[in-house]
């Protein structure tokens, strides 16, 4: 049975990969990454996230692009068509739904922090970091911060630039990230980890990142491996589901995810040897957490030869990063708009669009004067923290745990086996037993003890 697309599709299979990539490498992957690696020790917890990719994350990016492809539809009609075909409750559509909603909660807070690297951009560029001391970086990244006119307009340009791309569609839009915004961005990482290797210390770095001292693995880095290999991957809320619907019917769905996976972790370790060398280089501690990207390595850059081109240079690679996943947390709600309430692209850009730049001012706001609007309905958290918690800790696994079972257990298995073929080879037994067992069991792990510590703290 084959049903005409309603969409349009990648041109072919390397478009799609890069697309995916282009969602998977972010602000997770240059952020975020770095800065967990240097609050958990180092090499033992790259470990931990490297198998907590290959066991979990892989396995269910395979079942998410896999329903995407089945369905070739946004990821709520792909789950009710998948539902419908295997004959299983209708309750599992809600997967398409709360992927819907978490992509959109995404996109609010993480527009934010794309804004400030924008604002980065500027500033490097005209020379604000030159010679500049910690305090003084420090004083620059908090005053960012307090001021909501800065926040909101950086917020916006990024929702325009986000926007653009969607109104383009999926060939022009999403294809043009694929085709000219990753290779750029492979282009200036390469650049970036030179400069590292000429000018920071480099094996120091090396040695930081991939020298397994397990003293420093507690409990808690083990699951902020989890939780991180989730949310690196773009997984568990429709993402790559949505990009997975896009794709032509030429199977080899195995190799193309192991593509994505390997390309998305291949960037963040490139991440980390492009900024803990400079951060050493300047004698700075790469525990400094959230603010490492926007305090330590300003600083560093300041000092440094060619610190002005190579600081705002790879400024642009953190926008960049976060452009190309951007469009990827609206696109399951756009999708989903043109097939069921026939809205035009331009329509559920718009709609879709304002709602989450309001929202997103919220967010901006909870850093000044919104920062003490932290009500028990919002678990006591501010807007931001709120929404991130939810998603990242909350609707992500639970959306993955419930892809998982429902490949693992209900999709009719000739379905399965019409997008993956033989289901008897080893290959596919291992995933299909990661997918029933691993994944439930050690998602499940996260989940719990995820909400225990929220509801403690
Ligand atoms: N993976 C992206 C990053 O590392 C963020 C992202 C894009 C994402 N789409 C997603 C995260 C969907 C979870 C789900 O920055």
């Amino acid at each position: 049975m084959s049903k005409a697309p309603v969409h349009e599709q990648w041109q072919n299979r390397w478009i799609f990969i890069l697309a995916a990539t282009g969602s998977a490498v972010g602000l997770g992957n240059i952020w975020k990454f770095p800065y967990i690696t240097g609050e958990n020790g180092g090499g033992a917890f790259v470990l931990v996230y490297l198998l907590c990719v290959a066991g979990l994350g892989i396995p269910i990016m395979l079942a998410e692009v896999l329903l995407g492809a089945r369905g070739r539809l946004s990821p709520v009609n792909s789950m009710r068509s998948a539902v419908a075909e295997s004959k299983v409750s209708k309750a599992w559509v809600s997967i398409g739904w709360m992927g819907v909603l978490a992509g959109l909660m995404i996109l609010c807070f993480y527009s934010v922090i794309a804004g400030w690297a924008l604002d980065y951009v500027a500033l490097t560029a005209i020379g604000t970091f030159n010679g500049a001391t910690a305090v003084d970086a420090k004083n620059i990244f908090e005053n960012m911060l307090a001021s909501p006119g800065t926040l909101i307009f950086w917020h916006t340009v990024f929702m325009l630039m986000t926007m653009g791309v969607l109104l383009a569609g999926v060939t022009k839009g999403l294809g043009m990230v694929a085709r000219v915004l990753m290779p750029i961005l492979f282009v200036v990482m390469l650049i970036m980890l030179g400069y590292a290797m000429v000018t920071g210390e480099f094996m120091q770095a090396v040695s930081f990142m991939f020298s397994f001292n397990f003293s420093a693995l507690t409990s808690k880095s083990i699951l902020i491996a989890l939780g991180h290999a989730f949310f690196t991957l773009s997984l568990g809320m429709g993402a790559i589901m949505a990009y997975g619907a896009y794709m032509h019917k030429d199977g080899k769905l195995g190799q193309t995810v192991l593509t994505i996976g390997f390309l998305d972790t291949l960037i963040a370790l490139v991440a980390g040897l492009c900024i803990f060398p400079i951060v050493f280089a300047q004698g700075a501690s790469p525990s400094s957490g959230p603010g490492l990207l926007f305090q330590s390595l300003p600083i560093a850059f300041g000092a440094m030869p060619g610190g002005l081109i190579f600081g705002t240079l790879f400024f642009v690679l953190v926008v960049i990063a976060a452009w190309s996943s951007a469009v990827s947390l609206i696109e399951p709600g756009v999708a989903w708009l043109i097939e069921t309430k026939k809205f035009t692209r331009k329509q559920a850009c718009l709609v879709l669009g304002m709602a989450v730049w309001a929202v997103g001012v919220l967010c901006a706001l909870s850093f000044n004067v919104l920062g003490d609007f932290t009500p028990i309905w919002l678990f006591g958290k501010n807007i931001f923290d709120f929404l991130d918690f939810a998603t990242s800790q909350l609707m992500l696994p639970i959306g993955g745990l419930l892809m998982a079972l429902f490949v693992g257990w209900k999709l009719a298995r000739p379905a399965l086996a019409h997008e993956v073929g033989n289901l008897q080879t080893p290959a596919m037994k291992m995933w299909l037993f990661a997918l029933r067992y691993i994944s439930p069991v050690m998602v499940s792990i996260v989940l719990v003890v995820g909400l225990y510590n929220a509801l403690l703290s």
